[in-house]
């Protein structure tokens, strides 16, 4: 009977383990089978120019970075985007302040230095570069933005 059992058992762990396996179907990405040339910016875009401002599409949109950041680093001890954009440097770097927003915690807590979920500023804002759109987009700017 434990014979048995253990037969049983191990029966069971292998169609666990195999049969997700047989059934994995292969994925079809919106961009058809055309491969992403590498990450984004790399040396196959080029940087779009340094410039004012763009215009944001909806109130609440990360503002894109109108500017190359080529080099700029963040890491744990260093934050280069914070090094004209904090603000104790904006009065000499000519940078936007970072939002207020970007100081509150996820539990609501507002700190006196840039919360941790905003540390990777690039999750959200990103750079320009000559990158064509990979799939179609018929998005309208919101009614209040649009001049
Ligand atoms: C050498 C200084 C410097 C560094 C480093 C820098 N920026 Fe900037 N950034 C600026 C300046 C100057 C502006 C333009 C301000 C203006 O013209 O109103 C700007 C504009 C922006 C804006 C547009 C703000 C808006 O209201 O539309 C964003 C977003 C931004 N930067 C994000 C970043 C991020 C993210 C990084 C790091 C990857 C970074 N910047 C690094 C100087 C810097
Ligand atoms: C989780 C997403 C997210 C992250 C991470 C993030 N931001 Fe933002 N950022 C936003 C959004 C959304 C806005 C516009 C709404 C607002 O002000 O909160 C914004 C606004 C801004 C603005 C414009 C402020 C203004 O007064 O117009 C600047 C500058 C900026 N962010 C810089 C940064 C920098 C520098 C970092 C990294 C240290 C960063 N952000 C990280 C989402 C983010």
């Amino acid at each position: 009977m434990k014979k048995l059992m253990t037969m049983l058992a191990l029966f069971m762990s292998f169609c666990m383990v195999c049969a997700p396996m047989a059934q994995a179907e292969t994925m079809k990405s919106l961009r058809g089978s055309e491969a992403v040339k590498g990450d984004a910016p790399s040396e196959n875009y080029r940087w779009e120019k340094d410039r004012k401002p763009l215009p944001r599409q909806f109130v609440q949109q990360p503002p894109l970075i109108p500017h190359t950041t080529k080099g700029y680093l963040i890491t744990k001890e260093f934050n280069k985007c914070l090094d004209c954009h904090s603000w104790d440097r904006t009065a000499d770097t000519g940078a936007t302040k970072v939002s207020i927003t970007h100081f509150k915690t996820r539990g609501g807590t507002e700190l006196t230095n840039i919360s941790p979920r905003r540390y990777f500023c690039q999750q959200c804002h990103v750079p320009q570069t000559d990158a064509k759109p990979l799939v179609g987009n018929t998005f309208k700017p919101a009614d209040g933005l649009v001049k």
